[in-house]
């Protein structure tokens, strides 16, 4: 990256001192890891941010629904940034809080939303979670998605799970022990969800038909053709891919659990990796003694986490240093109150 450039991130960084906190997600650029002080999936940025009461500005590397978590999660004193603006998530998109509360009167219609416990994925609006929290429900993340699960079936019968169809079932299904028979698929663009009465009183997980485009775009093929070329390679996904992409796999777990894996792999073991790729590649250049290959042989960005790089990191650092604080991401107090209840029930998660 730009020599200049790299010299103005460290030096406002320099400048604003314990005021600042940077927090980066694993799918993030080299250019804007390197000026993070804490790394972590979003379970653990979540962790490090509410963690963090002294620093006055955090800047979040990541995405959207991250930033927002972050400012609900800490004091109304401390201020957090997301340096671009545009860096939202398609799958938090996949779910607005005039569909899922339409769903929720459906529910209500049939009589079965008392016995129904709602989940949302981390990724997803704050509106989304506060939605949950007013309905006694949870955030989830893909590291605590079977717990999540546990907790809400020790409460109700059924789970309204959003908006990622495909963590809500691999959880369910691999780590719960439920068929896919119990799990129905909720159509936001359809009447009804696209389901009938007697589908959603059957039904014990309802999915929300929302996904990752990141993650989607590995398929079954990318599997076989990877244990071909690379006999005996052990093949690790993240949660947030298809059931039969997660089911062909040998290892699935979050970012964290795929970081972790890899740390503690075998010097000459092989490794084909579904999940994003500059996480992947950053992966493989520490673990040279180890072969890592990304499961997809077509290149496979987030788009918009991609979108944090490094002039925009030292545009707003910069602004900080000059006493302005640009792209704040707030959340309004009605719907943090509700987002945090549903949080904190994340975090105390046994
Ligand atoms: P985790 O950070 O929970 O592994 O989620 C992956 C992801 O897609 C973040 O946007
Ligand atoms: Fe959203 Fe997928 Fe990108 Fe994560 S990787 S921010 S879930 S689109």
């Amino acid at each position: 990256s730009d020599p200049d450039l790299v010299a103005r991130a460290a030096a406002a960084k320099a400048a604003l001192g314990d005021r600042l906190f940077v927090l980066g997600h694993h799918y993030q650029r080299d250019e804007v890891i390197e000026f993070a002080d804490v790394t972590g999936d979003s379970f653990k940025l979540a962790k490090e941010a509410a963690a963090r009461p002294q620093a006055e500005y955090i800047v979040f590397c990541g995405v959207h629904f991250m930033a927002e978590s972050a400012d609900i999660l800490t004091s109304d004193t401390q201020r957090v940034v997301l340096p671009d603006l545009a860096a939202g998530c398609s799958m938090a998109d996949m779910a607005a809080l005039g569909q899922v509360e339409e769903a929720w009167d459906t529910l209500l219609d049939l009589d079965i939303a008392g016995r129904t416990v709602p989940i949302t994925y981390m990724n997803s609006s704050a509106d989304i979670k506060g939605f949950v929290g007013r309905n006694k429900g949870v955030v989830c993340t893909s590291s605590n998605a079977e717990r999540a699960l546990r907790w809400a079936f020790e409460r109700g019968e059924k789970v309204l799970f959003l908006p990622d169809q495909h963590l809500g079932r691999n959880t369910a299904v691999l780590q719960m022990g439920l068929t896919l028979d119990d799990c129905v698929l909720y159509d936001p663009h359809k009447p009804g969800g696209g389901l009938t009465a007697q589908q959603l009183r059957d039904a014990k997980m309802i999915l929300w038909r929302g996904h990752c485009s990141v993650h989607g775009r590995f398929t079954l093929d990318c599997v076989t053709e990877v244990r071909e070329r690379i006999p005996g390679v052990n093949v690790l996904v993240h949660p947030e891919c298809r059931h039969e992409v997660v089911t062909a796999a040998d290892y699935v777990g979050s970012t964290e659990y795929i970081i972790k894996m890899i740390e503690a792999a075998p010097a000459g073991s092989a490794w084909a990796v579904g999940t994003e790729l500059n996480l992947v590649r950053r992966l493989a250049n520490a673990h040279p003694d180890k072969q890592i290959t990304f499961l997809d042989r077509t290149v496979c960005y987030c788009s918009t986490m991609n979108r944090i790089d490094l002039p925009h990191l030292v545009w707003a650092l910069e602004e900080l240093v000059a006493g302005r604080v640009v792209n704040e991401i707030t959340v309004d107090a009605e719907t943090a109150h509700y987002a945090r209840a549903a949080l904190d029930q994340m975090l105390a998660l046994p």
